[in-house]
């Protein structure tokens, strides 16, 4: 008997901080051909990252790992560790696990379609993400007017680096620095937790929200990187779209009170190579 075909599944913002969700994630069945792509937003401490990973990695053929602003977050007075250590921190416990991060060698995901590159990346936002004619600082003070301020405003410190902005900028030259090294026919998978498009990342209810949401400096890289799919998450609105012909897939599972009114109890899984429909959830009414 042959072994069935391995697929390229993909989720995000797993948040297992949420009780909920961590009884979700114990539930995910073993996949042991199929490689899963965990897109962000696993929890909010190194050890909710180690608790997942303890679980899921066994499960399948191979984990590949991006950092979320969640997986970054350090609040003042406590011991957590900071900004670029932080990352490598959790860069460590993933490899003490076999799961490929954006610090190592890329990996090669064997598709019916031929070989395709996995690239996880961690490029991070710089507020680019907001209209035209306003600066960064008047954006900023819209939504605080708003009253739509993200909590990485006091969670997610950028240690050594003076802001967001300015480590965001060294990701994206260090990850582009990556993919340029690609032999110019490598197919790829772009992961990432942060939208790499803005025109992917609207958020009809709270727009002011997008400023936390990704760069501008990313918006061409499904082109020219050749990607067969791009993967992220943040948004919790997950859905398939497409630019220019490629599929882009928002996988975040979110939170329990986001799925409550559907009814959705258990991670789905998204095959990141197929762009069938996908069903979308029915608003169930409860007495
Ligand atoms: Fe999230
Ligand atoms: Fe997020």
């Amino acid at each position: 008997m042959s072994a069935a075909a391995p697929r390229l599944l993909a989720v995000s913002d797993l948040h297992v901080a949420a009780r909920d969700n961590r009884r979700a994630v114990a539930e995910i069945p073993p996949h042991p051909d199929d490689w899963l792509i965990l897109a962000g937003d696993v929890g909010d401490t190194p050890d909710q990252v180690r608790w997942t990973l303890d679980l899921l990695a066994p499960y399948f053929a191979k984990l590949v790992w991006v950092p979320g602003n969640h997986d970054l977050w350090a609040p003042a007075g406590t011991d957590l560790s900071r900004g670029e250590a932080r990352y490598e921190e959790l860069v460590e416990i993933c490899r003490s696990f076999g799961v490929l991060t954006p610090e190592d060698p890329f990996a090669t995901f064997p598709s019916a379609d031929g070989p395709l590159v996995v690239a996880p990346l961690f490029t991070f936002y710089d507020y680019s993400f907001r209209e035209a004619l306003l600066t960064k600082e008047a954006a900023l003070e819209l939504s605080e007017r708003a009253g739509i301020v993200c909590m990485d405003e006091y969670m997610l410190p950028a240690d050594p680096y003076p802001s967001r902005e300015a480590w965001c900028a060294a990701r994206v030259a260090e990850s582009r620095r990556r993919l340029d090294a690609l032999p110019p026919d490598a197919r790829t998978v772009l992961v990432s937790h942060w939208p790499l498009r803005r025109d992917t990342a609207q958020l009809k209810r709270i727009p002011q929200f997008e400023l936390w949401c990704g760069t501008v400096q990313t918006d061409d890289w499904h082109i020219r990187y050749r990607a067969a799919a791009v993967v992220y998450g943040h948004l919790h609105r997950p859905g398939l779209l497409m630019r220019d012909g490629v599929p882009f897939h928002e996988v975040a599972f979110g939170y329990p009170q986001e799925r409550r009114h559907y009814g959705i109890t258990q991670v789905g899984l998204r095959d990141v190579l197929s762009t069938e429909p996908i069903p979308m959830p029915r608003r169930v009414t409860r007495p």
